[in-house]
This record gives C-alpha cells, sequence and structure tokens, in this order.
C-alpha cells in the first residue's frame, strides 16, 4: 500500500526557519526518518513539497489516479485559510480514501489565527505539538488506518 506525504510552504526552510519553533531538524531528515518506518512495516511512501497553493491542491487530486492509499499532510500556513485545500481534502474522502493531518507546533497553543483549522474538520485525524515526532505519530496513525481497511477488506471478502 502506498503512502503520500505532502508538506506545504516554508516546510522547505526546516532547519533555518523560526528553529526555537520549529526546531533544528532539516525536511530531507525528517522525510528519510518516515521512508525506513514505513518500508519497515511494508508500506510505499513518496514525499512532495510545495509553496504554492494550486501545486497541493493538484497533488492532493492526483491521490486519487496515482494509487495512493493514504494522505499525510501538513499544509503549513494553509491550514488556517485555504478552503481550495480543505475541498480537495474532502473529495479524497468521499473516495473512501483517509487524511492524517500533522503540525510540527501546537497549534491551539500559538496565535489566534492559527487556532482554526478548515483541514481539521475533513481528515480522520490531526497531531500536532511534537515536533518531528509528529510526523512519525501521523504515519503510525496512518499504517494503523490502512491496516484496518485491508482487514475490514478481507473479512468482507471471505463473507462474500
Ligand atoms: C505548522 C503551523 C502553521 O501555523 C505554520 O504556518 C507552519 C507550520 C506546523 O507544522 O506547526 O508553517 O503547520
Amino acid at each position: 500500500m502506498k503512502i503520500k506525504v505532502i508538506h506545504g510552504p516554508n516546510l522547505n526552510m526546516l532547519g533555518i526557519r523560526e528553529v526555537n519553533l520549529y526546531g533544528p531538524m532539516k525536511l530531507d531528515d525528517i522525510n528519510k526518518n518516515m521512508e525506513v518506518v514505513a518500508k519497515q512495516n511494508g508500506f510505499d511512501i513518496e514525499f512532495y513539497q510545495s509553496n504554492h497553493e494550486g501545486d497541493i491542491v493538484d497533488a492532493i487530486q492526483e491521490c486519487l489516479s496515482e494509487g495512493v492509499d493514504g494522505l499525510i499532510i501538513n499544509p503549513a500556513a494553509f491550514t488556517h485559510y485555504s478552503i481550495a485545500i480543505r475541498d480537495a481534502i474532502a473529495a479524497l474522502r468521499s473516495n473512501g480514501l483517509p487524511v492524517v493531518e500533522v503540525h510540527l507546533t501546537n497549534t491551539a497553543a500559538r496565535e489566534e489565527f492559527r487556532q482554526k483549522s478548515l483541514i481539521s474538520p475533513v481528515v480522520a485525524g490531526t497531531i500536532a505539538g511534537f515536533g518531528p515526532f509528529s510526523y512519525h505519530l501521523g504515519l503510525i496513525a496512518m499504517m494503523q488506518i490502512l491496516n484496518e481497511i485491508k482487514m475490514a477488506k478481507e473479512v468482507q471478502k471471505q463473507g462474500q
């Protein structure tokens, strides 16, 4: 099964950007750690980062044509105002494709404008506040969801 990870704007600057908030780890290293864990558990994983809203919408839509089984997304600043990204995620959900939202920081404890996520109502769940480990937890959650979907399909098949 295949998992796609999408990182939103400015996450390519991890390790350089507001290190006091987001930590010293670079995006490549976060991706490498996720890749090891995904592979160990028998999942394929691919990564995409963009600073552009429309490109992220395209990357979300493409999950349906690329045989992606689950999406992990940190929409970064778009979390708080992108109806387009929310709608793209809702389209995946309506096609049975699970989405997990991830944030490095605990957005609920930050500025008021970060406390609202337009994305949270259309995802399976949100993990925030654990630094790069949020991605690891998001991956564990996604693998659990996909294993449950797989088991449910097998049970359904046996019953036919
Ligand atoms: C973020 C939180 C957002 O508010 C912010 O705009 C980001 C990163 C996080 O991972 O904590 O760029 O999504």
